[in-house]
């Protein structure tokens, strides 16, 4: 059996034992493509930021909270997968300083300094086997076609799906989605908007089964 490794959902970046740096994906994608891969027959890994969500039957899921968590998981189950979606919301940065404990507050403002996380697609993309397959995910408020391309071909990948933020019903948080499917080899798939299990059964149908 194919298997298959999806993240989903935000991360948590820590600054103090009780706070932490996230965003607002509900992780509604990645759990319907986890569903989705499992309905069509892949050994299914999900591997999971913090959510409200109840993983799908028979998918051998895994939950995580930072980008690090995240990025150490993704890569030791990618190693024997025959594919990786990277559906997560992962954080670009995190703090650069923790604090033990509860912070407390000073007079004035605070300057708070972030450092980059791992890009847990692009270190993907550089180690990817032949035969094996990596979709990525984009979110973008403009230039849509440009940034996803350019993001696909930068990380190696062979999809990318494309969604726009700022379209109210769609996207981050929403029950349904819309996005435009790119391949390294030049096709360009819309899926119109539909409920996010339909949308994932789209996606796994033309980027994983070949079947347009
Ligand atoms: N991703 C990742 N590791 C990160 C950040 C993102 O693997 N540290 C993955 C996401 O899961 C998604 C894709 O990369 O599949 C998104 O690409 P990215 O370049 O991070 O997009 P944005 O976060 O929107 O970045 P930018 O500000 O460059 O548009």
């Amino acid at each position: 059996m194919s298997k298959i490794v999806v993240s989903a959902g935000p991360t948590r970046e820590s600054l103090d034992d009780i706070r932490f740096l996230s965003n607002r994906s509900s992780g509604k994608m990645g759990y319907a493509l986890a569903a989705a891969a499992r309905a069509a027959g892949f050994d299914t890994v999900l591997v999971s930021g913090p959510t409200a969500l109840t993983p799908p039957d028979g998918v051998r899921t895994i939950q995580v909270e930072s980008a690090a968590e995240m990025a150490e998981a993704v890569k030791r189950e990618a190693a024997d997968a025959d594919a990786v979606i990277m559906a997560a919301a992962v954080a670009d940065y995190r703090p650069a300083e923790v604090f033990d404990g509860k912070m407390k507050k000073q007079p004035g403002d605070l300057v708070l300094r972030l450092e980059r996380t791992e890009d847990i697609l692009l270190s993907l993309g550089r180690v990817k086997r032949s035969g094996q397959r990596l979709i990525g995910f984009a979110a973008e408020a403009d230039s849509l076609e440009h940034y996803a391309l350019d993001k696909l071909q930068r990380k190696n990948l062979d999809w990318i799906a494309a969604n726009r933020i700022g379209h109210g019903e769609q996207g981050f948080g929403a029950d349904r989605n819309a996005v435009i499917l790119f391949s390294s080899t030049g096709k360009r798939i819309p899926v119109p908007l539909a409920g996010k299990a339909e949308i994932a059964r789209r996606i796994i149908e033309i980027c994983l089964l070949d079947r347009p």
